[in-house]
């Protein structure tokens, strides 16, 4: 039967590509009710829940403004009732391929404002929410290898992912005491738009990032949507201000 998540209502930012949909169709048919939230449309993945027989509405959302976050939330609690769940998965790549002294500040001001300040502002909106159903709720937060080791010419990205798994370990602190379980949860390479967009799809620049990895090969965006979904459950009811690395191994050389 799987990892359940009936009867519960969960959010899911960065929900129209990548891990975000293929994550926010686990949920779906886990059993929850779900909110996609994203910049860009979500209709293809809010078709794919209801084909799969379960619920869910879209709300554009740009995790980096707060009146945004918070129209997130409101609409949710009044379309469903309540909120018990949260994948904080939305995220840019920052500046790829550029040193520090090379690199532009618009370009670390975009990967902290929607990495690391839209993670802080997700769960600013949202745990207020949680705390109301009186049954506490729990949060999964998108960080990435990236919060474990440093990769060169990507400060931002490294910074911002960093950033994430403290103030993930922060909140769970925070809540542990009112029911409410904050976790992360750090891919490795996974084969979606964000890494596309690295590799401008060309093999040997795949090649570049796969030769890092002991399995061999990119991630499928399904095999991070598990671990979240697991995250997310009460199967993993003990666990709290974790990191879960997802990656073949990379970290572990
Ligand atoms: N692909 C990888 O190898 C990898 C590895 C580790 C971590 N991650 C993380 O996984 C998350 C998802 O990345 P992905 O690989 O699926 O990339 P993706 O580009 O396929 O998806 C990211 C989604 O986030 C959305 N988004 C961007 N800015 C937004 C904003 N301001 N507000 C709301 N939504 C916004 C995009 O529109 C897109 O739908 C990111 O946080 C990324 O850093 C990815």
């Amino acid at each position: 039967m799987g990892v359940r998540l009936d009867g519960k209502v969960a959010i899911v930012t960065g929900a129209a590509s990548g891990i975000g949909a293929a994550a926010a169709a686990h949920i779906g048919r886990a059993g929850a009710t779900v909110v996609l939230a994203d910049v860009e449309s979500c209709e293809t993945v809010v078709q794919e829940v209801k084909r799969d027989g379960g619920e869910a509405m879209a709300v554009r959302t740009d995790v980096a403004r707060s009146d945004d976050v918070a129209d997130l939330v409101r609409r949710t609690i009044e379309t469903y009732g309540r909120l018990d769940c949260a994948f904080n998965n939305a995220g840019v790549e920052g500046m790829a391929e550029r040193e520090i002294h090379e690199a532009d500040e618009d370009a670390w001001d975009r990967a902290l404002e929607i990495n690391l300040k839209g993670v802080w502002l997700s769960m600013k909106h949202q745990v207020p929410a949680m705390l109301d159903t009186g049954t506490g709720g729990t949060i999964v937060n998108c960080a990435s290898v990236a919060a474990m080791v440093a990769f060169d010419k990507n400060g931002s990205y490294v910074a911002s992912k960093h950033g994430i798994l403290g103030i993930t370990k922060t909140a769970a602190l925070e809540y542990a005491d009112r029911g409410i379980r904050v976790n992360a949860v750090c891919p490795g390479v996974v084969r979606t738009p964000l890494i596309d967009r690295y590799t401008g799809g060309k093999l040997e620049a795949e090649a570049r990032y796969t030769e890092i990895v002991p399995l061999g090969r990119m991630a499928r965006p399904e095999e991070i949507a598990n671990g979240v979904v697991w995250l997310l459950s009460e199967e993993s009811s003990y666990v709290t201000g974790h990191g879960l690395v997802i990656d073949g191994g990379l970290v572990a050389r």
